[in-house]
């Protein structure tokens, strides 16, 4: 064999799966005051797919109405939904209370932790090791080497439906790393 991993690697890919099980913990907790299964929110439904786009799914896996989601959620939240593969995915409201037109991938792009959003500091720190994203995810500190990925929100039937962006990013106008 040529190589292989090193054996002190796996608990460390252990411990980091158990770190983003925690932290999704943590972050559903104060929105939802219910725990959900971490399974249940990210295992992909298989179904719900329309034309390359996928509906996002709130934490109970509930297609999500726009309607209703301004409803709850005020100018400059930030909450994540299920995304493309399952992705934990922010949406984003506006500071005009309206649905903002991307969504924010959640996997830090350093080693992968959810990254949560902290609104008293208008960014998104990784706790895993202390990357910052502004609140379009743009990195504005290491060790993230990469923005956060962008995703479509469109609106299909009253529905948020995400879609793979494959554009320009608008934060850096650079071709999309996550094509
Ligand atoms: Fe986010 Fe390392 S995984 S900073």
């Amino acid at each position: 064999a040529v190589s292989s991993i090193p054996a002190d690697r796996v608990p460390d890919m252990e411990k980091r799966k158990l770190m983003n099980l925690l932290l999704l913990g943590a972050i559903s907790l104060p929105v939802g005051g219910m725990l959900v299964p971490y399974g249940a929110f990210f295992i992909p439904a298989g179904s719900g797919n329309a034309g390359g786009g996928t509906y996002a799914k709130d934490k109970l896996g509930n297609d999500i109405k726009v309607e209703d989601w301004l409803k709850t959620h005020g100018p400059n939240d930030r909450t994540l939904a299920q995304g493309l593969k399952g992705d934990p995915t922010y949406l984003v409201v506006e500071q005009d209370k309206t649905l903002a037109t991307y969504g924010i991938n959640a996997v830090c792009t350093h080693l992968g932790c959810v990254v949560p959003w902290n609104s008293a500091e208008n960014k998104f720190i990784c706790p895993c090791h202390g990357s910052q994203y502004n609140n379009q995810g743009r990195v504005v500190r290491g060790p993230a080497p990469l923005s956060l990925a962008l995703v479509h929100a469109d609106v299909d039937d009253g529905k948020v439906l995400f879609v793979p962006w494959v554009e320009t990013d608008f934060r850096t106008g650079e071709d999309p790393w996550w094509k």
